[in-house]
C-alpha cells in the first residue's frame, strides 16, 4: 500500500491566496475598504482568469491547470478543509497557474474581484440547499448573478452545472432577466472532459447533468 506524502502549510503556501475574513469578529473595524485584486499581481503576469466558485475536492482545477497551461485559474472555496486538500493535490503538481482562496464567494466577488476582469466563472453542482429555511444560503441569487455579470469581460462566460433539475430551472429564471448575460447554445463552450468530482462520481451513477452557458453581452 501506498501513503500519500502530507505536504506542510508552508508548501501550501505559495497557491493559497492570503484573503481576510468576509466577517470581522464583532467590533472590529477594518482599517481600509477592500479593494479589487489586480490578476497580474496574483500571478505574476497577464493571462485569461477563470474562477472556480465551490471547488469541493479540486478535481476540475486539478485537470485544467495542466491542460491549458496559459490560462490562470482562482478557485474560491469557502470550507477550508477542502482547501488544503486540493492545495496539496495542487502543489504536488507544481503548477504556476492556480490560486485558491477560501473565503465566501458571494463576499469576494462583490469586494474583491475588479468589473469586466474575468473570463470565465465556473460553478458546478453547488449545494442545493432543499429546506425552505435554507432557501437564503442558496448561492445562484440575483445579487451573484449580476456580480457575474459585472465581473466576466464583454464575450467573457458563466458556465453552470448541477444534477438537480430544481435548482437548473430556478437558476435559469434567475439568470434570464439578468441585462448583462446572454444564453449560449451548449456548443459554444467546451472543456476537454474536465470534470468536478461530483461530476465524475453523477456520471457514474448515470444521473442527468444539466449545463448552462451564458456570455457578457457587449457594453453597446
Ligand atoms: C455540492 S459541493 C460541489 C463541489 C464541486 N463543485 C464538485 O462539483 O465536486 C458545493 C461546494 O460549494 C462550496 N460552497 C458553498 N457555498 C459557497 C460559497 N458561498 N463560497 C464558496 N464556496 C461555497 C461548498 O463548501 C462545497 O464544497
Amino acid at each position: 500500500m501506498t501513503r500519500s506524502v502530507r505536504l506542510s502549510l508552508e508548501q501550501l503556501q505559495p497557491y493559497l491566496l492570503d484573503v481576510p475574513p468576509p466577517r470581522l469578529p464583532p467590533g472590529q473595524v477594518p482599517s481600509e475598504p477592500p479593494q479589487p485584486l489586480r490578476w497580474s499581481e496574483v500571478f505574476g503576469s497577464d493571462q485569461p482568469v477563470e474562477i472556480e466558485v465551490g471547488f469541493g475536492k479540486g478535481a476540475f482545477l486539478t485537470q485544467v491547470c495542466q491542460s491549458r497551461p496559459t490560462a490562470h485559474f482562482l478557485g474560491i472555496e469557502i470550507e477550508r478543509k477542502y482547501v488544503l486538500m486540493a492545495a496539496g493535490r495542487i502543489a504536488k503538481l507544481a503548477p504556476k497557474n492556480v490560486r485558491l482562496a477560501c473565503t465566501d464567494a458571494k463576499w469576494f466577488f462583490s469586494n474583491r474581484v475588479a468589473s469586466s476582469s474575468v473570463d470565465v466563472v465556473h460553478v458546478f453542482f453547488p449545494d442545493p440547499w432543499w429546506k425552505n429555511r435554507h432557501k437564503k444560503r442558496k448561492l445562484m441569487s440575483p445579487d451573484f448573478v449580476a456580480d457575474i455579470g459585472r465581473v466576466l469581460k464583454p464575450g467573457g462566460i458563466f458556465h453552470f452545472k448541477t444534477d438537480v433539475k430544481d435548482y437548473f430551472e430556478q437558476t435559469q429564471i434567475v439568470l434570464g432577466p439578468e441585462p448583462t448575460l446572454r444564453e449560449e447554445p451548449d456548443s459554444a463552450y467546451g472543456l476537454d472532459g474536465a470534470m468536478t468530482n461530483f461530476e465524475r462520481k453523477y456520471r457514474i451513477e448515470g444521473r442527468p447533468i444539466y449545463r448552462a452557458i451564458y456570455s457578457k453581452r457587449d457594453a453597446s
